[in-house]
């Protein structure tokens, strides 16, 4: 299982995050349903570059809904075929 983590704190939610999280649920219901977990998570300290993700242990930040295909593509998409052989568990609740 992948994990994608978007920041849901107030800077980011009024930069966008509600419509980057919908875009996230499309894309995974639309490419791999039950492989990826979409969690929202509390400020990320990167207010000013919100809307900020993470994908496993990587950070994007000004993440608009129209990036949402090309980052799933290019960041879930590996980690799901590759096995996620990195370290999938990481968890921002620990940072
Ligand atoms: S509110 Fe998202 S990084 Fe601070």
């Amino acid at each position: 299982m992948v994990t994608i983590w978007v920041c849901v704190g107030s800077s980011c939610f009024l930069r966008g995050a509600p419509d980057v999280i919908k875009a996230f649920e499309a894309e995974i219901e639309r490419r791999a349903p039950r492989q990826v977990e979409l969690k929202g998570t509390f400020c990320q300290e990167l207010c000013t570059m919100g809307v900020t993700v993470r994908v496993e242990g990587k950070v994007f930040t000004a993440v608009k809904p129209d990036d949402v295909p090309r980052l799933f593509e290019e960041e879930v998409v590996p980690l799901i075929e590759g096995g996620c052989e990195r370290s999938c568990d990481a968890s921002l609740g620990d940072s």
